[in-house]
């Protein structure tokens, strides 16, 4: 299947930069958000990245006009009907997802493909609720969806090989390499960066080190382009609780449980750099 246009669920962090990018790659793209406010803050978000990279240089007046004019804000799902694919990068809740999942099924043409950005939730039970689990499958971005090189394509026992190859193919020409990952919580990326991010955490409530000295410790020693703290506080202190959970709850590894100070600073509003206020102030 030929992919033409893209329908985006959600206009946040990742909605907006996974939006952004397939404008780039030259797609029309419609990105729906639940209220005007929300989607003039996601559309904004897009808007300023292509004026940074124009005043850059890295674009042109001409290109950051056709982007504009391939991007397209709605609150309204009805206008995902003709899109070939649509992208779910909604909350990583399972019942978010499972009245989404539903509603998208009965509004796209039955050839459509509905995809979704979950980092570690199952996209075989949100294949499940729908009449299309063939072709649902999951393609996680990574933070920020317009600069990071990699996807996960995420297969469950349900998607067929024709919509992996589909997908494989838009990936590429979004520009990314993609990998394949079999649907466990987790998938290949956050089931070794959560353990990793977790022990940074464990570090500092134990007061092995100052969360700047682990920061510098990683970056310089190992060349990691951020220390666990600053990348915590990027991905958002919420997004990796949840993740957290998820992957402790399929496989009741102490090593992904929670630690006790992120839960705090999640209940606190603390969710990085987003909310203004992390591990570090913004
Ligand atoms: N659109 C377009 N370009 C963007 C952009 C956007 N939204 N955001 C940043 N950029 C560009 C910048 O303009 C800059 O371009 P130039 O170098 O050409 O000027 C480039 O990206 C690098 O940005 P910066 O110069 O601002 O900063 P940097 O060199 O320190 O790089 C970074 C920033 C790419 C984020 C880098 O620090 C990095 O790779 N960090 C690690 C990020 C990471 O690990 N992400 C994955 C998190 S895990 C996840 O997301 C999954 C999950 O499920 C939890």
């Amino acid at each position: 299947m030929a992919v033409q246009k893209v329908g985006v669920v959600a206009g946040g962090l990742m909605g907006a930069g996974i939006a952004q990018t397939c404008a780039q790659a030259g797609y029309e793209t419609v990105v729906r958000e639940v209220n005007q406010q929300l989607l003039d803050k996601g559309m904004a978000r897009i808007y300023g990245a292509w004026e940074t990279m124009a005043s850059k240089g890295k674009l042109n007046q001409r290109q950051v006009d056709e982007y504009r004019a391939r991007l397209h804000g709605t609150l309204d799902m009805a206008e995902f009907a003709d899109c070939d694919v649509v992208i779910e990068a909604v909350i990583e809740n399972m019942e978010e997802k499972l009245r989404l999942f539903p509603a998208l099924d009965g509004i796209l043409k039955p050839e459509a493909l509905i995809l979704s950005n979950t980092s570690s939730l199952s996209v075989t039970q949100m294949g499940a609720v729908t009449k299309r689990p063939d072709k649902i499958c999951g393609l996680h971005f990574f933070n920020p969806a317009p600069v990071m090189k990699l996807v996960e394509i995420v297969q469950t026992i349900s998607t067929s090989q024709a919509t992996i190859d589909t997908v494989r193919q838009f990936a590429l020409s979004l520009g990314k390499t993609p990998v394949l990952a079999k649907d466990t919580a987790g998938f290949i990326v956050n089931f070794l960066l959560i353990p990793y991010l977790l022990a940074a955490i464990r570090m500092l409530e134990n007061g092995m080190a100052s969360k700047e000295d682990i920061d510098t410790a990683m970056k310089l020693g190992c060349g990691y382009p951020m220390g666990p703290f600053t990348l915590l506080d990027y991905v958002g202190l919420d997004t990796t609780m949840w993740a957290a959970e998820a992957i402790y709850e399929e496989y009741k590894d102490p090593l992904y449980a929670p630690p006790p100070l992120l839960r705090r600073m999640v209940i606190s509003g603390m969710y990085g750099r987003k909310s203004g206020r992390g591990f570090y102030e913004y």
